[in-house]
């Protein structure tokens, strides 16, 4: 039998109905069998507000040692982690930010270096800056996360200085779900005859929009399509595909995350933000990470 373990991490994520959440998960589990002291115990949030907010009174009820979370989104979650600090709970928060600065460290990507270079992408593939033209769909995803305002912000950086980049949708929020953007992209089809480039705030919405188009005929014609996220058998695949041009690599901060609560645990002192690192993903380099990871 297992000796008793000497510390209790909770691990609150938010939901576990995207990809990216299983391997989210997969990469805290696998971080935590290198650390036999630890005892990790993950909750799911079901993609709800009130059911993560419960599952983290939860675990400050069994007194954990360390409080991991990655909200659904920042204003609902803000009190139970502020919470979990008042009853002296440490509180890494991953990925999606909450809106106090009383926490103990946050790991993320930077949502806007991806958003601009996104922008920055996109200007390129449409003629380059200050000729750049073209019909933009913009997917967003939650409304609530600052990943997605980030993610917006900084794409326009560089498509709002091109007069010849028309912005098709006003603030269209797909909630990061392949369904929801495939039924924003079948408006959008049906609304304008012309669309060049589609920006996904996720792989899985940028996914969801290519098979809208690809259903109403009109794939070949929307030139260019942009997600985030660049897992291997999601966006990298499909960009190997040819079905997106191109994908983000925005890395799950579950293996980091889990290092940094057992350094906490071990007496060091955190410093309070870690940024994960990002990489442009197109079909040139496609073939070699699917082939690092087994996929071809
Ligand atoms: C998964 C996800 C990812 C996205 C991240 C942003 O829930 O939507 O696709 O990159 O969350 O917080």
């Amino acid at each position: 039998a297992k000796a008793a373990a000497k510390w209790k991490v909770g691990f609150s994520q938010c939901t576990t109905l995207e990809p990216w959440r299983v391997q989210f998960n997969k990469d805290v589990q696998a971080e935590a069998k290198n650390h036999p002291d630890v005892d990790l115990v993950i909750t799911d949030g079901q993609d709800k507000t009130e059911k993560q907010v419960a599952d983290c009174e939860n675990l400050i009820v069994q007194q954990v040692n360390v409080l991991l979370i990655s909200p659904k989104e920042s204003a609902g979650l803000t009190g139970v982690v502020e919470k979990a600090i008042d009853a002296k709970i440490p509180v890494i928060v991953l990925d999606r930010n909450v809106d106090t600065k009383r926490i103990t460290q946050f790991i993320g990507g930077d949502n806007v270096a991806i958003g601009r270079a996104a922008g920055e992408y996109a200007v390129k593939l449409l003629g380059g800056p200050g000729k750049a033209a073209g019909n933009v769909v913009e997917i967003w995803g939650g409304m609530g996360t600052q990943p997605a305002h980030d993610r917006h912000d900084g794409f326009h950086v560089f498509t709002d200085k091109e007069p010849g980049i028309k912005n098709l949708l006003n603030n269209q929020s797909g909630d990061w779900k392949q369904d929801k953007a495939y039924n924003i992209m079948t408006t959008a089809l049906r609304n304008h005859e012309k669309i060049d480039l589609v920006y996904g705030h996720n792989d899985p919405m940028a996914y969801g929009a290519y098979l809208a188009a690809k259903d109403a005929g009109r794939d070949k014609d929307i030139k260019f399509m942009i997600g985030i996220d660049g897992l291997p058998d999601e966006g990298v695949t499909w960009v190997s595909k040819g079905q997106l041009t191109a994908t983000f690599l925005y890395a799950t901060p579950g293996a980091e995350g889990l290092r940094q609560a057992v350094k906490l645990l071990n007496g060091e002192k955190l410093q309070p933000v870690i940024t994960l690192p990002t990489m442009l993903i197109t079909k040139d380099n496609a073939p070699d990470i699917l082939k690092k990871n087994g996929l071809l």
